[in-house]
């Protein structure tokens, strides 16, 4: 879930990570699940992948976008931009009341300047990976709880920067709604909780299990910033590996 599911490497250094982490703890110092059906089961314990290859019909396939509803898309143009630096590539006003907005990061661009115009960007647009599409139906009824209100099935967008630090900074300065900063724990209870649906899931997880839980997550968590967008969306930043700061 907060993990880098593409990166099963990292996956299994993480876990053997907590494993060292929690060896004094109440978990067990062991991570690996037992195959045998009349040992007890401990957690944490890694799974990684061993699927066999992809149907070759699949090869090119890839995420290109994901789509947020938003309340106010003039807002979160804006607010996305000042904290990430996503550039607009268009917004199609598709009637008086509907509208589609495609943002993306341009900071390589193709002269080394970092510039591209909206229209290289849309050309390219179905070559890149990583777009925001925003939806927006300009109505009063329109009021969409926010993720971080209301459960529901979109979780979080995922970023990755240079520095971490500097960017919780900059997120502070702009008045932006950091919900997690940087080496503090993770609230399952709070925002974090609804965005996640572990709101919903009641008593079905003990206070102890919570716990638990929490023991597991808390040290991945902890070198992560939660930021809530406009419209109450979890933006999970993670810092780039290889920059000194985690
Ligand atoms: C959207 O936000 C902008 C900027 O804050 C504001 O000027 C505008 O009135 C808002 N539009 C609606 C429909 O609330
Ligand atoms: C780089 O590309 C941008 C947009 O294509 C252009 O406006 C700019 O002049 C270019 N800069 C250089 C140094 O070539
Ligand atoms: C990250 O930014 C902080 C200041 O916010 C600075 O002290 C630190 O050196 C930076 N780290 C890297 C790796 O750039």
């Amino acid at each position: 879930m907060l993990l880098k599911p593409t990166l099963a490497p990292t996956l299994l250094l993480a876990a053997h990570c907590i494993t060292k982490t929690l060896a004094c703890g109440p978990l067990p110092n062991h991570a690996k699940r037992s195959t045998s059906d009349t040992d007890e089961i401990t957690y944490p314990y890694p799974d990684p992948g061993d699927d066999t290859p992809s149907n070759p019909a699949t090869t090119g396939y890839f995420i290109n976008h994901l789509c947020i509803n938003v309340r106010n898309v003039t807002e979160s143009i804006a607010w996305y931009k000042a904290a990430f630096g996503l550039r607009l590539i268009f917004t199609l006003h598709v009637s008086e009341h509907f509208s589609i907005t495609y943002m993306g990061h341009s900071h390589g661009g193709r002269n080394g300047t970092g510039y591209q115009t909206a229209d290289e960007m849309n050309r390219e647009k179905n070559n890149r990976e990583g777009l925001i599409e925003m939806m927006s139906v300009s109505s009063p009824r329109w009021a969409l709880p926010a993720g971080i209100e209301t459960p529901n099935t979109f979780s979080h967008i995922g970023m990755v920067v240079p520095n971490i630090t500097d960017t919780q900074a900059r997120l502070e300065a702009m008045g932006a709604n950091v919900l997690k900063g940087y080496g503090e724990e993770t609230e399952i209870d709070g925002a974090f909780g609804f965005a996640t649906g572990f709101t919903q899931a009641g008593d079905a997880i003990s206070e102890e299990e919570i716990a638990a839980i929490k023991q597991v997550i808390d040290p991945l968590n902890a070198p992560l910033v939660f930021v809530a967008d406009p419209d109450g969306n979890i933006v999970e930043i993670q810092n780039q590996e290889g920059s000194g700061v985690v």
